[in-house]
């Protein structure tokens, strides 16, 4: 089965009404959803049926899923284009099995490493390991870009229940705005600076460290500004040379690129966070979506599934965007973290082998927690004239019982769009609804902005309650389905080479705009707004 023959028989078969094939189908629901380590993701509401379902699975298997899951977990070097294995499963799993790369098993490193995570983490929270001033940390600042920062970001916001240790805050962005008004309401006495960068190169977050340091230095002297600070990276020398001390620096392997890092040292902002224990649930819960993902079979297996929805979605349906739509404010970052995730995995234009992508890559992923886009987007996703699948995420219980009513209510809305978003308004209903209060012509263009086209496809993921487990699996969930994608795209979702061209331009323009040198060779654009911008 390929891309193409799914686009054929989705044109053979016509529009379908998803409303008629559950009409059709008493036990349709039950039917297209999965079921697995107490998640539900239910796709019934798609116009996925069981002929597409099939070709759907068999495009899959043509692709190879399987035996590049298999080679992804075992090690082998699926990203090409940089020669890396690819193994963030493997720190969710420091326990597990051996895994070799090179001749050597990645467990120890990965084991130690987050044994001393463990041991920094506890040291801090409980006021064993204090500022050099004699100090406790109450505040960590983590200062760290892309994957140095969206992963522990979201996933501290997601997990405030739990929160038992210091305050953590996420600085990335090169505009001084982001550092300035984090530092405002800190204590540097009582501060632990976090510098997350897997090269220790990236421009925004060592300027950031620098001017920290600077801070550092001002508030508590330069003495002392050395023990404020800790490294996650890869580059232990240069940590070093930056003055960090090598027992401060948590480093990671090649084999886990940076958007897929929050399992690891990475993740030690939320491990502050919330502590050992709870960072070890969350382990477990991606743990144990990566067994689901690796032992379950066809349509039982939910990230495959998750994977061939997206691909029906946009390969095959042609709806460029999706939206990700989380029913928790607590997940409020998390389209952002799916972003990186989903569009700088599977934005490429080559195949593996360099060859122009005959299909379109990736989709522009967006959204914002419900019920706030309700309030703000979801006119166009309901009556604008192009078609953006939206999955929903919605828990069973909050963490706020007293409140336990409002949580029915962010339930009720959540239902309530996707249901709406599948059966629409017909012109018929409009006019009924407003007879009475028009006639005539003036009932007629009423009426008419009244429609809701419907028939409009939206999944729904269920989880019991976001709890550490539970966002283990949603991520790990994601991360499979963008694996399916690349995998069925042909692509390499390792690599970001597309991230590069502006990185380079970007430090040809540095002396620009310092005044040291002309914009000269630069296109009339980029001169213009040089010359507006230095205020000629
Ligand atoms: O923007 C490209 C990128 O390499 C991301 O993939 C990565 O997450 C981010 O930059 C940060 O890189 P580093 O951790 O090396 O600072």
């Amino acid at each position: 089965m390929t891309l193409e023959e799914l686009r054929a028989l989705r044109a053979r078969r016509g529009e379908t009404r998803i409303l008629d094939l559950f009409a059709a189908d008493p036990s349709r629901a039950q039917r297209f959803s999965v079921r697995a380590e107490g998640l539900v993701f239910d796709y019934s509401k798609t116009d996925i049926d069981v002929e597409a379902r099939a070709g759907l699975l068999a495009l899959a298997g043509a692709a190879g899923v399987a035996e590049r899951r298999e080679a992804m977990f075992t090690g082998q070097k699926i990203n090409e284009t940089e020669g890396r294995a690819v193994l963030h499963t493997a720190l969710r799993d420091p326990d597990g099995a051996p895994v070799i790369v090179d001749g050597e098993d990645v467990k120890p490193f990965i084991r130690e490493t987050l044994a001393r995570m463990n041991a920094f983490a506890e040291g801090v929270r409980s006021g064993a390991i204090r500022a050099p001033g004699g100090a406790a940390f109450t505040d960590v600042v983590n200062i760290g870009i892309g994957g140095s920062d969206l992963g522990p970001a979201m996933a501290v916001r997601a997990l405030a229940p739990y929160h038992d240790g210091p305050r953590c805050h996420f600085v990335s962005n090169i505009d001084p705005a982001h550092l300035t008004d984090t530092l405002a309401g800190l204590r540097p006495e009582t501060t632990l600076v976090i510098v997350a960068s897997k090269t220790f190169t990236t421009l925004e977050t060592m300027e950031n460290a620098r001017a920290a340091r600077d801070w550092m230095a001002a508030g508590v002297g330069q003495a002392a500004a050395g023990g404020h600070f800790a490294a996650i990276s890869s580059a232990v020398e240069k940590a070093r040379a930056f003055g960090i001390a090598p027992e401060r620096v948590f480093g990671f392997g090649d084999y886990v690129g940076g958007r897929y890092s929050v399992w690891g040292p990475i993740g030690l902002s939320l491990m502050l966070a919330i502590g050992p224990e709870r960072f070890g649930e969350f382990l477990a819960g991606g743990r144990a979506m990566d067994n689901h993902f690796r032992t379950a079979h066809g349509k039982a297996n939910m990230p495959l599934m998750l994977g061939l929805v997206g691909i029906w979605h946009n390969q095959v349906s042609g709806h460029a965007t999706r939206a990700v739509l989380p029913y928790e404010e607590r997940l409020a970052r998390l389209p952002a973290y799916l972003q990186q995730l989903e569009m700088e995995s599977n934005g490429k234009r080559v195949t593996m082998d360099g060859r122009p992508l005959s299909e379109h890559s990736g989709p522009v992923v967006w959204g914002e927690p419900g019920t706030n886009g309700q309030h703000a987007f979801f006119q166009l996703i309901h009556q604008g004239t192009r078609v953006v699948p939206c999955e929903f995420m919605v828990g069973c219980e909050g963490h706020e019982p007293e409140l336990a009513h409002q949580h029915r209510l962010l339930q009720a809305n959540c239902l309530a769009q996707s249901e709406a978003l599948m059966r629409g308004r017909s012109l018929e209903e409009a006019r009924a609804m407003l007879a009475g209060r028009y006639e005539g012509a003036e009932l007629e263009r009423q009426a008419a902005h009244r429609v809701f086209p419907g028939n409009r496809p939206s999944t729904t993921l269920v989880y019991p309650r976001l709890t550490p487990r539970v966002l283990g699996q949603i991520i790990a969930l994601y991360e499979h389905r963008v694996f399916v994608e690349g995998v069925i795209l042909g692509i390499n979702s390792f690599d970001q080479w597309g991230v590069e061209l502006g990185k380079e331009l970007a430090l040809s323009l540095a002396p620009v705009m310092a005044g040291e040198a002309e914009p000269e060779g630069r296109d009339g654009s980029t001169r213009m707004l040089v010359e507006v911008l230095r205020g000629r």
